[in-house]
């Protein structure tokens, strides 16, 4: 239950105001809690980056099938979710239901393509097998050479900015308190955590706090290492192009596929934006754009989609996803009292937010995980390494605001 705001500041405190810190801020109040967001942007971190596809089905993987039910209780979950939030925050989020065509462009791509088909069927899941001509009849921009696709109508988008930014509004709407300042170090008192500090020397105190910094969450100093999350960065660089109104419609759907190994994407957003993504990088904290990222993005899209050479190319960016040792993420109470974690949430963290923010209200209000989140619990993986095994050893003040990396335009406003 909450706890008397006149003995803490809030009964909750979240550390890191990304999408999933939000979601879980907005819950939390709406459960009647007293919650304070600590984050110098909140709205910022990885959603400013990501494309957003909503993709259980296309994006599984061998290992990863109980990772799937949570990835597909959060899908069904966002219509309503999505619904709720727009209406909350008085603007759309850019849902769009359009379904995913994953296609291959040799024997190679053919042949994994099949065994994703394969595991998709073991799995109970929809999903259609195309011929290749079958695919440039729903896509008439693909490449003459793709031998055969994966047509999966369940996989759709949202555009993470509007969702980021519609989180923000929801929040501040609920009675929600962003305190834009960085955490500096979670406080802990007769080992129990009650807040923490801020670079600006705020104490920030609560009756329980969430730390949702995505990939910085394990580099807050002051957190135990008994209790401290065990996810790393990795980073993705995306390419944002613009497809003028007399090219539109130019992909109907969010296209896919791997070529010569590494995953490209391609999701078109109604607005004419044209998200290609996304490299897979383990480099630390490194948020540079480089050219060799770039031209592997636009080399792979463009055997895909030979006519986006026409397009004007009009952002590129760098940002991190928090990693876990099993790609799924870290959710619920840890073994330090008033601590809970919302991280590591990997290549879904847009997917999963509204599962994120409904499980953590639960855990907040109960002190216990919903079925649904059982075997996301952080303390399936034990003490993590120390602080030094997944970043810097001096744990500098968590500040998920994205680091400035060229672009060459900045992005419109959201
Ligand atoms: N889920 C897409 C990515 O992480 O690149």
């Amino acid at each position: 239950m909450p706890v008397s705001s006149s003995a803490h500041a809030s009964d909750v405190l979240v550390i890191g105001g990304g999408i999933i810190g939000l979601v879980t801020a907005w819950r939390a109040a709406q459960r009647g809690f007293s919650v304070t967001v600590v984050d110098p942007e909140p709205g910022g971190g990885a959603a400013r980056v990501a494309a957003g596809m909503l993709a259980a089905v296309t994006e599984l993987h061998h290992g990863e099938q109980t990772l799937l039910g949570l990835n597909l209780a959060s899908a069904e979950r966002y219509p309503a979710f999505a619904a709720e939030l727009a209406e909350a925050a008085g603007h759309d989020l850019g849902y769009r239901r359009c379904g995913t065509l994953a296609v291959a462009l040799d024997a190679d791509d053919r042949a994994h393509l099949r065994e994703l088909h394969a595991l998709q069927r073991r799995s109970g899941l929809d999903s259609q097998w195309l011929s290749g001509r079958e695919c440039r009849r729903l896509e008439p921009m693909l490449a003459p050479g793709v031998r055969g696709g994966l047509r999966v109508d369940g996989d759709h988008q949202i555009d993470p900015r509007r969702l980021a930014a519609a989180l923000v509004t929801a929040c501040e709407r609920a009675g929600v308190t962003l305190h834009r300042d960085a955490a500096e170090r979670l406080t802990v008192a007769r080992d129990r955590a009650t807040g923490a500090v801020t670079r600006g020397d705020a104490e920030l105190t609560a009756g329980q706090v969430v730390l949702a910094a995505g990939s910085f969450s394990g580099r807050l100093a002051g957190v135990p290492d008994a209790v401290r999350p065990p996810v790393r960065p990795v980073k993705g660089q995306v390419v944002r192009l613009t497809v003028p109104p007399r090219y539109a419609p130019f992909l109907h759907r969010t296209v896919r596929a791997v070529v010569r190994g590494s995953e490209v994407y391609l999701v078109p957003r109604e607005n004419g934006e044209l998200v290609i993504g996304a490299t897979s990088e383990e480099l630390g904290w490194d948020t540079t754009v480089t050219a060799g990222g770039v031209y592997e993005l636009l080399r792979d899209a463009h055997e895909l989609v030979p006519g986006l050479t026409e397009l004007p190319l009009t952002e590129t960016r760098a940002g991190l996803r928090p990693g876990s040792p099993d790609n799924a993420p870290l959710l619920g109470p840890t073994d330090l009292d008033g601590l809970l974690l919302a991280t590591g949430h990997f290549r879904n963290g847009v997917l999963l937010t509204p599962v994120t923010g409904d499980v953590l209200a639960h855990a907040l209000a109960t002190g216990e995980l919903p079925e649904v989140a059982r075997p996301f619990t952080p303390q399936r993986f034990g003490a993590a390494p120390a602080a030094s095994a997944v970043g810097p050893s001096a744990a500098p003040a968590v500040d998920t605001s994205p680091a400035p990396v060229p672009a060459v335009r900045t992005e419109q406003p959201v």
